[in-house]
């Protein structure tokens, strides 16, 4: 359950004060009376985690001045003014500044409940779209988010590093589904352009001419936004399926690069998932645009090369599934650990993601299992499946890996209680708590 949303009452007469804020506490949600609109906005910061309910005829600052301010500090901020009976031009001028809506006095109990569910509704997806926005770039909070300990994706993280501090053209390949969308986000996050603009455009979504003039104009009085080189100046742009780029695109693409010089005003970050067993986009690509856009060069693995981190992935996005669910994540026994890691996985981390979705709703119907989800999803594969290709030692290291990063999960870190519960001396969890890099201090 998300925390309850707040509510931030201010009125200057003390019955009315406290029979809103009783009435809107009996609802559920987290009410703190203020008696003037200069105390209420000592306490209400731009990001404040909830809506005001204000009176509009107040001594000192008027509940107008007072939206003005709010709406000045934090512009989306859910505001209900409560208005005297037959203000209507007041009511008018309010909305027209921004409030949320408003009621007239005396108005039914029922109305602002109401009023107010459909403003924390609005006041929480702002808030969340902000939280994500301050995730994709925040530098530090992305690579935590890029989930996996495997060799390849230590390299991965390695070329993110050092790639973000480069500051030329990036090419990025990797199958469908790999994460190449994410590494674009991370790549600008820890480089010197992070806060700087991020655009992205589609390039097979539109075409040829429609791509062209996306990309470099001319706008038309009837266009929404810059052309996105434009848009992105300083910054940096990317260019998902950089395959689809005409012959045309790419001479203007090209021209426009080489104009720009070096360091380039806009960084092109291009995404090819062009990766069947010897093509690339090299093949699509005119040579000269080519290497100008492979200067720097990220490759995502794919998730089947990735050994471990399937486990762990599929474990990491079962918990927030079945958070959001509101139920337990589903056990993953041996025999189906060594089937996630024996799956061709053609769809990568994005069909892993959907899996464990599956997997979540299924446990919490107390129906089906891993095995014939993956059944479904690849038919070719065998019911019981042998341990060919790979040393039984990597599936049973892999299941253990798993089971002790699961228990000290669940047990926030406390080694006595992972200890009982695997039957474990604490020597032996702590010797392969070190062989499986697994730190404690990430549990608590
Ligand atoms: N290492 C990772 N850790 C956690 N989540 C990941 C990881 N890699 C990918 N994801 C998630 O998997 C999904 C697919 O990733 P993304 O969209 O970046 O892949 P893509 O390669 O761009 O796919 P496409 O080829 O379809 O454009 C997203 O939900 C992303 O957040
Ligand atoms: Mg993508």
């Amino acid at each position: 359950m998300p925390a309850a949303m707040k509510i931030a009452i201010v009125d200057d007469e003390k019955d009315m004060r406290q029979s809103i804020s009783q009435w809107l506490a009996l609802s559920g949600y987290d009410t703190e009376a203020f008696a003037s609109a200069e105390e209420a906005l000592k306490s209400l910061g731009p990001d404040y985690p909830g809506i005001v309910v204000t009176d509009v005829r107040m001594p000192g600052m008027d509940g107008m001045q007072f939206l003005k301010k709010l709406m000045g500090s934090d512009s989306s901020l859910p505001v209900i003014m409560i208005t005297g009976h037959g203000d209507v031009p007041m009511a008018v001028e309010a909305m027209r500044i921004g409030a949320f809506d408003f009621l007239e006095k005396p108005f039914n109990p029922d109305r602002m409940t109401e009023l107010a569910k459909k403003a924390t509704n609005a006041r929480r997806m702002t808030l969340d779209a902000r939280a994500l926005r301050k995730d994709l770039s925040d530098g530090g909070q992305l690579m935590k988010k890029l989930i996996g300990t495997s060799g390849a994706m230590e390299r991965l993280r390695e070329d993110i590093l050092d790639l973000g501090q480069a500051d030329g053209h990036v090419l990025i390949e990797g199958e469908t589904g790999t994460g190449k969308t994410l590494v674009a986000h991370a790549l600008h996050a820890v480089g010197a352009r992070a806060g700087r603009k991020f655009v992205s455009v589609a390039c097979a979504a539109f075409d040829d001419e429609g791509l062209i003039k996306r990309l470099f104009g001319p706008v038309q009085p009837e266009d929404a936004r810059l052309p996105a080189f434009e848009e992105a100046r300083g910054g940096t742009l990317v260019l998902e399926d950089i395959e689809a780029l005409s012959e045309a695109a790419q001479a203007k693409l090209l021209t426009h690069i080489n104009a720009e010089g070096t360091p380039p005003e806009t960084r092109v970050v291009a995404i090819s998932n062009m990766q069947d067993e010897g093509h690339t986009c090299e093949d699509a690509l005119r040579p000269d645009l080519f290497y100008r856009l492979a200067s720097l060069r990220i490759t995502v693995p794919p998730l089947r090369q990735r050994g471990e981190d399937i486990l762990t992935l599929f474990t990491r996005f079962a918990e927030q599934f079945s958070e959001d669910y509101g139920c337990d994540a589903p056990q993953v026994s041996a025999q189906e650990a060594t089937q996630l890691l024996q799956a061709p996985w053609p769809g990568n981390v994005r069909q892993l993601f959907n899996v464990a979705e599956r997997a979540v709703l299924q446990a919490r119907r107390g129906s089906g299992t891993i095995t014939s989800l993956l059944m479904s999803d690849h038919q070719d594969m065998q019911p019981v499946m042998t341990t060919e290709g790979k040393p039984l030692k990597e599936y049973v290291e892999a299941f253990e890996r798993m089971l002790i990063d699961n228990t000290m999960r669940r047990h926030k870190g406390s080694i006595a209680a992972v200890m009982d519960e695997l039957c474990l001396p604490r020597r032996t969890l702590n010797e392969k708590m070190a062989k499986y890099n697994l730190q404690r201090s990430d549990y608590l």
